[in-house]
């Protein structure tokens, strides 16, 4: 089961955290934590985890999220079969590992009408000890979508106190309804929010990236992306200024759409994404919103103190948005188009996306960015603290490095090149996310490649092929450097 969080991009939500060790002030930052009680959340989609087989299955995500300092996660259930299973190990994983979670229940999948089974299913979850309890013990309750859900009726149902943080939308649901209750999430915007839940909690959504590219082999066709590109950065900046109760990262694996920030190894199953998403890890997000999230608990508007080593983050796409893939995509010939977001060919939307490299640097002092784009230099001048760089992107081997007084400090070439063909015949709009320093190697395993060959018009081995080592880079000539500032960031 696949659920569109089409309706979260408005804003997206939510977000990790992080056990960054404070050189000074360690005291001062946990208790202004404890005093504001701010939680980051991520949106995890049970629906695609069905192959997990135990608890232990959960660990990784578990340990991993809570060390960059997630609170919780959000578990988005449908109605599978599956569900109860998978809720239980994760309630389980999550009480081992010293996680909270919460159930979001995806409405495209539950429906207004099914109170009774919604309220069974808080009373249930909401006893095991994983369960995440704010604000004198109330069982936390979230939803994707849900307008016109009798609130009244599901407490009365659950007979103790929720805390009610649906993702309804302003102006199609009653939000005074939940008396004492709270609501949150995205869409028509923070402000518009803000302002309906008066002062009640606020879930403000954080994702990095949307494109999704699903043709006639699956039944849920749907093609389109979202302008992304400095997303992420930007919108952790917004973050840090609006400081709202709640953040929740969009998401850790919902890897159809693009926007999983978790492990390409974090087991699933394959709907129909692998061929978008093989070779393509996004972890390095999470290391960039490391700091950011400290700095939100720290109710710090800057994340620069929160930064303790020197790391550069970068993302592109791995093809120009004008490259010709008709002959071989998927995405040719019609499609149930019953969602409204099928389109054929190149995503709709494509035009917003710039054919850039993006980099982030997290700097201890000032230091100088360079980076060799198909053999175009770029250097940066780039200031202690968090900045944010954005250069046209050229065909071939894509390297990064900072240095200081004339030294190279770190350096890494991307094992990713960029590719005047298309990959695996298709319009390819999901980014690659590398780090320097490089971080561990991250690949689909299993169960998450099943799918891969499904429509497929050329050949293709189903397989992880990131090189054993980087590609060669060619050396930029010095007359083809040039030198630009950092991207402001406006908040
Ligand atoms: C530590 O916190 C105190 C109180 O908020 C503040 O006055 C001081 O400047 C902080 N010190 C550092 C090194 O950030
Ligand atoms: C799918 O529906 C949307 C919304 O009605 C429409 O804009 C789009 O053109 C349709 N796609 C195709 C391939 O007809």
């Amino acid at each position: 089961m696949r659920a569109s969080l089409l309706h979260l991009f408005g804003l997206l939500l939510g977000a990790v955290a992080s056990v960054v060790s404070l050189p000074n002030n360690a005291t001062d930052l946990s208790s202004r934590q404890a005093a504001t009680n701010k939680l980051v959340f991520c949106h995890f989609m049970i629906g695609i985890v069905s192959n997990r087989n135990s608890a232990a299955d959960f660990d990784d995500d578990m340990k991993r999220a809570k060390a960059l300092g997630i609170d919780a996660f959000a578990l988005n259930i449908g109605t599978d079969p599956f569900t109860d299973t998978q809720l239980e190990f994760a309630y389980a994983s999550a009480a081992n590992n010293g996680m909270k979670v919460f159930i979001s229940f995806d409405f495209n999948w539950w429906n207004t009408g099914q109170t009774a089974e919604i309220a069974s299913k808080i009373t249930h979850y909401g006893a095991l000890p994983a369960q995440l309890r704010v604000d004198n013990n109330k069982i936390f309750v979230s939803s994707f979508a849900g307008d016109g859900l009798n609130v009244a009726a599901l407490r009365s149902a659950v007979g103790q106190d929720i805390y009610f943080a649906p993702n309804f939308h302003p102006g199609q649901s009653d939000f005074g309804a939940p008396a004492g209750g709270n609501l949150v999430t995205v869409h028509a915007g923070d402000q518009s929010y803000v302002n309906t839940l008066a002062g009640k909690g606020y879930i403000a959504p954080a994702s990095p990236w949307f494109s999704t590219h699903f043709g006639p082999e699956v039944s849920y066709s749907k093609n389109w992306v979202f302008p992304g590109d400095l997303l992420w950065y930007q919108r952790w900046h917004d973050i840090l200024t609006l400081q709202p109760r709640f953040v929740e990262i969009v998401t850790w694996n919902d890897y159809g759409e693009s926007h999983y920030i978790g492990p390409l190894s974090s087991p699933h199953t394959d709907d129909g994404s692998s061929k978008w998403v093989n070779d393509m890890p996004h972890k390095g997000w999470l290391d960039m919103a490391k700091p950011f999230i400290a700095a939100y608990k720290a109710g710090s508007p800057s994340v620069d103190p929160f930064i303790t080593s020197d790391q550069l983050i970068y993302w592109y796409r791995i093809t120009p948005k004008d490259l010709n893939c008709d002959a071989t995509d998927t995405t040719m010939v019609p499609a149930n188009n019953a969602s409204g977001n099928y389109f054929e060919g190149r995503p709709n939307g494509f035009e917003a996306m710039t054919d850039d490299v993006f980099v982030v640097s997290l700097l201890t002092s000032p230091g100088t960015v360079t980076v060799n784009s198909g053999a175009q230099k770029y250097t940066f001048d780039a200031p202690s603290g968090a900045s944010a760089f954005a250069v046209p992107f050229r065909i071939g081997a894509q390297s990064f490095a900072l240095s200081r007084g004339g030294n190279q400090v770190i350096g890494a070439t991307s094992l990713k090149v960029i590719q005047d063909t298309c990959p695996c015949g298709l319009y390819k709009f999901n980014p690659y996310v590398g780090t320097v320093p490089e971080s561990d190697r991250d690949a689909l395993q299993g169960a998450s490649l099943s799918s891969f060959t499904n429509g497929l018009k050329v050949a293709y081995n189903p397989a992880p092929s990131l090189p054993a080592s980087p590609p060669a880079t060619t050396a930029a000539t010095a007359t083809s450097s040039a030198t630009a500032a950092p991207i402001t960031v406006s908040v």
